[in-house]
C-alpha cells in the first residue's frame, strides 16, 4: 500500500480484515518493522479515538509518533500563486515539504466546511498535503470520506456476524449540529465490498451521494429497513442535496431498545446518548460501541503496516 486516502486503496479487503485480526492477537508481532520511522499527524480538527489509535498503533509497529494540532502552528494557505499579503503566514507547499523531512508517513484530519460542496468535494486539505509531500499520505478523516472507520467497521462486522451475508442498516438519526457525510460514505463503501444485505434508511433529504450510494436501497422508513437486521449502523449527517443543512430533528429517528430488537448496534463515536441512540441501547449487550473503537488500533495498524513494508 502506498497510501491510504480512500478504503479503494486497500487490494484486497478480506486478506486486509484477517490480517488486521491477526495483529489484534500479537499486536508486537512487527515492532521492528517501524523502528527508526517516524508517524506525524497534523490534526486541523478535534480528535479522540483517531488521534490515540494511530498512535498506539504506530507505537505496536515500534515507530516514533509527533502530533501537531494545526491551529497551533501558522496559518496555512492552500491557494497556488497567492499572494499571502493578509492572514496565511505559511503555504501549504512549502509546509507539507518541511513535514516530510521529519516524517515517513504523514496522517491528517481535515473536516469539510459543510458551506460549499464543491470546495468539501475538492478535498483541498488532503490532497494538497498529498501532492506537496513526498512521503506517504493517510487520511484520519477528510471533508468525505473517513477510510480508517470503515476499515475498523468491517473488521468488526466480521468478527460479530453469525451468518456469511448478514444484514446490514445504516441509519440517520437526529443531532443538534450539521455533521459531515464523511462516516456514512466510506461506511456505504465498505459494505458495497462486503458480503452484506445493505441498506440505508433515513428521512426524504438526507440522500447520501448517489455515486457512493449507487444501487444501495434507501428507505424512508427507519422501522421497515431495521427489521430482523444483524447489524444497525447509526449515525447522523447533514444534507448533501440542500448543502451541510439541518432538515430534521426528529427525535422518532433516535435509536431505540425496542427498534433495535435483535441487531448489534454500531456507531462510530462521539455519541450523544438520548439523542442519537438511548442508554438502553448504548448500554445493553448488542451494543458493539467499545470493541468497535477497539478495533480502530488494528485497522491503523494495518495500514501503517503495509505503507511500512513499501518504503
Ligand atoms: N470515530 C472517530 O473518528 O472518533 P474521533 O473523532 O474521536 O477521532
Amino acid at each position: 500500500m502506498k497510501k491510504y486516502t480512500s478504503i479503494h486503496d486497500i487490494k484486497n479487503l478480506n486478506k486486509a480484515i484477517e490480517s488486521a485480526k491477526r495483529l489484534k492477537q500479537n499486536p508486537f508481532q512487527y515492532e521492528a518493522l517501524g523502528r527508526h520511522k517516524t508517524l506525524v499527524m497534523l490534526f486541523f480538527n478535534s480528535s479522540l479515538r483517531t488521534r490515540l489509535s494511530t498512535e498506539k498503533a504506530a507505537k505496536n509497529l515500534g515507530m516514533e509518533v509527533m502530533v501537531l494540532n494545526v491551529n497551533d502552528a501558522w496559518q496555512l494557505e492552500f491557494e497556488d500563486g497567492s499572494v499571502m499579503d493578509a492572514k496565511t503566514s505559511e503555504h501549504v507547499k512549502d509546509a507539507a515539504e518541511v513535514i516530510s523531512q521529519y516524517a515517513d508517513i504523514i496522517a491528517v484530519r481535515a473536516f469539510p466546511g459543510l458551506k460549499n460542496k464543491e470546495e468539501d468535494e475538492a478535498e483541498l486539505v488532503l490532497n494538497s498535503i498529498a501532492k506537496y509531500a513526498t512521503v506517504p499520505v493517510i487520511n484520519m478523516e477528510s471533508s468525505t470520506a473517513h477510510p480508517l472507520q470503515a476499515l475498523t467497521d468491517a473488521i468488526t462486522i466480521s468478527e460479530f456476524k453469525e451468518k456469511e451475508k448478514p444484514k446490514v442498516v445504516l441509519s440517520w438519526a437526529p443531532h443538534p449540529k450539521a455533521l459531515p457525510q464523511a462516516v456514512p460514505n466510506s461506511f456505504a463503501e465498505m459494505m458495497q465490498l462486503m458480503e452484506a444485505d445493505f441498506r440505508i434508511t433515513h428521512p426524504e433529504g438526507y440522500e447520501l451521494n448517489p455515486e457512493i450510494t449507487k444501487n444501495t436501497p434507501i428507505y424512508y422508513d427507519q422501522e421497515e429497513a431495521i427489521k430482523d437486521a444483524d447489524f444497525a449502523y447509526v449515525k447522523n449527517w447533514s444534507s448533501y442535496k440542500d448543502y451541510g443543512k439541518i432538515l430534521s430533528q426528529d427525535k422518532k429517528w433516535m435509536m431505540t431498545k425496542a427498534k433495535l430488537d435483535k441487531a448489534k448496534f454500531m456507531h462510530c463515536l462521539p455519541i450523544r446518548r438520548n439523542v442519537v441512540a438511548q442508554d438502553a441501547v448504548l448500554d445493553s449487550e448488542n451494543s458493539l460501541i467499545i470493541p468497535q473503537a477497539n478495533n480502530r488500533t488494528f485497522a491503523a495498524q494495518l495500514v501503517l503496516k503495509q505503507i511500512l513494508e513499501q518504503i
